[in-house]
């Protein structure tokens, strides 16, 4: 059984009678590519993976499966870098049988191939942003795409904070005409662990939260501020908590539109007797004017000299990039005693070598907590999850979601439409 958190309970795959049906499946499959000898080529596949044991099932159960994704943002126009065909290609290799493909998501084309299809046969269409309705939930768009359609499942977590035709408009169709429609084994892996754990989790219940913004992650602090026990600050996002207590931030990215909020997420935890922790320390660098212009006409700066900065304010002339070795002690003591992890937002600029060392350090007090202290340890999407793999510990921990914008749209305690739209039980 699925609890969807704000709402009513959902069904899953598993409720399903699925056998000979036509099963519409909503994959998230935006997966990262890059062209290569004029092919495009897929960076990461972990999207398309966490997607076959829904996928396995409903060929167990002998479904005709019929996949929709969409893939970048071409909107509405036929840009063949953001086709899905490799994609097609990429999930054969993984299930190991033919996957199908039809260049469209709606139209004859598709309608004929969907009838040819046997029990157990898959079929991925073309991406669906190829239509302007997809974005717009255009509702004749949506029947449209129902037509080939019995059952409905949305295994898309990473497309379900989306109002679209595919994530929306099509399942209140499929439901209209008393068709079912459940969310997949993904979906509700993510739910549980993005949502359940998180609602009554074992203490200590440890947040880790970093990234550029503290106006990106605001509303997830003062939700999870009601849960936690302890709250670690890394990311860009420190120094506008740093500038809220009067410090000097040197060039460092900061917010001033937000030291209220930040001020009175440290209020709130103070309240609360939460802990709320500030990198003690940092990596910090200057920035040369490279003499070179990017895209946009602006000129392109690099950090020099990077070097660490144990005072509380920053020199006038330089940036922070990453916290320091006594922050990483710090926040690792906190770590390894927690029983619940949340992790969302790298400590600094990883992708750079010189300011990784933050967050693959705490990526290590991570796994050392989750299989030393048993904590469950969950990471909330996006940047966070590419920090892990980068450091080689993706399988190391309790949960990575697929999710981004959808995760952190999910722990703020959004409704996400696309989960909203399934059927009740
Ligand atoms: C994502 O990659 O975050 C999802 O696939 C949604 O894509 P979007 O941000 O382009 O809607
Ligand atoms: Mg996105």
């Amino acid at each position: 059984m699925l609890c969807a958190l704000f709402g009513m309970p959902k069904l899953t795959v598993k409720d399903l009678n699925i056998r000979g049906k036509r099963v519409l499946v909503r994959v998230d499959y935006n997966v990262p590519m890059e062209e290569r000898d004029g092919q495009m080529v897929i960076n990461d596949v972990t999207r398309i993976k966490e997607t076959i044991p829904t996928l396995d099932y409903l060929i167990e159960q002998g479904a005709k499966i019929i996949l929709i994704a969409h893939l970048g943002r071409p909107k509405g126009k036929r840009e063949p870098s953001t086709s899905l065909r490799p994609v097609a290609n990429k999930l054969a290799d993984m299930l190991c049988r033919p996957v199908a493909f039809v260049d469209d998501c709606i139209g004859e084309k598709v309608e004929k191939t969907v009838g040819l299809l046997q029990p157990g046969d898959v079929l991925l269409l073309e991406n669906v942003r190829y239509y302007n309705e997809e974005e717009a939930n255009d509702p004749a768009f949506a029947e449209k795409l129902a037509k080939v359609a019995d059952l409905y499942v949305n295994d898309a977590f990473g497309a379900a904070h989306r109002a679209h035709a595919s994530t929306e408009g099509l399942p209140r169709v499929i439901a209209k005409r008393g068709g079912q429609c459940a969310a997949g084994l993904l979906m509700e892996r993510e739910l549980k662990f993005l949502g359940e754990e998180l609602e009554k989790p074992e203490h200590p219940f440890v947040v880790i939260l970093g990234g550029a913004k503290v106006s990106d992650k605001i509303k997830v602090i003062d939700r999870l501020l009601d849960k936690a026990d302890s709250i670690l600050i890394g990311g860009a996002m420190a120094y506008t908590f740093k500038l809220a207590q009067g410090r000097k931030t040197g060039k460092s990215l900061v917010e001033p539109d937000c030291i209220a909020v930040a001020n009175a997420a440290v209020q709130k935890a103070k309240a609360r007797n939460a802990q709320f922790l500030l990198p003690s320390d940092n990596i910090v660098a200057t920035l040369v004017d490279t003499g070179k212009l990017n895209k946009k006409g602006k000129p392109v700066f690099y950090p020099e000299n990077p070097r660490l900065n144990t005072q509380p304010d920053i020199p006038d002339d330089a940036e922070g990039f990453d916290i320091g070795p006594e922050t990483v002690r710090t926040y690792s003591e906190v770590i390894r005693k927690a029983k619940t992890i949340l992790w969302n937002g790298p400590m600094g600029m990883f992708e750079d070598k010189r300011f990784a060392e933050g967050t693959f350090a705490i990526a290590r007090a991570v796994v050392e907590a989750t299989h030393k202290n048993g904590a469950k340890s969950i990471i909330g999407g996006g940047d966070s999850v590419k920090a892990l793999n980068n450091a080689g510990l993706g399988d190391r921990v309790t949960f990575m979601s697929t999710g981004g914008g959808a995760s952190l749209e999910f722990l703020e305690g959004a409704v996400l439409p696309g989960v909203a739209a399934l059927t009740d039980r």
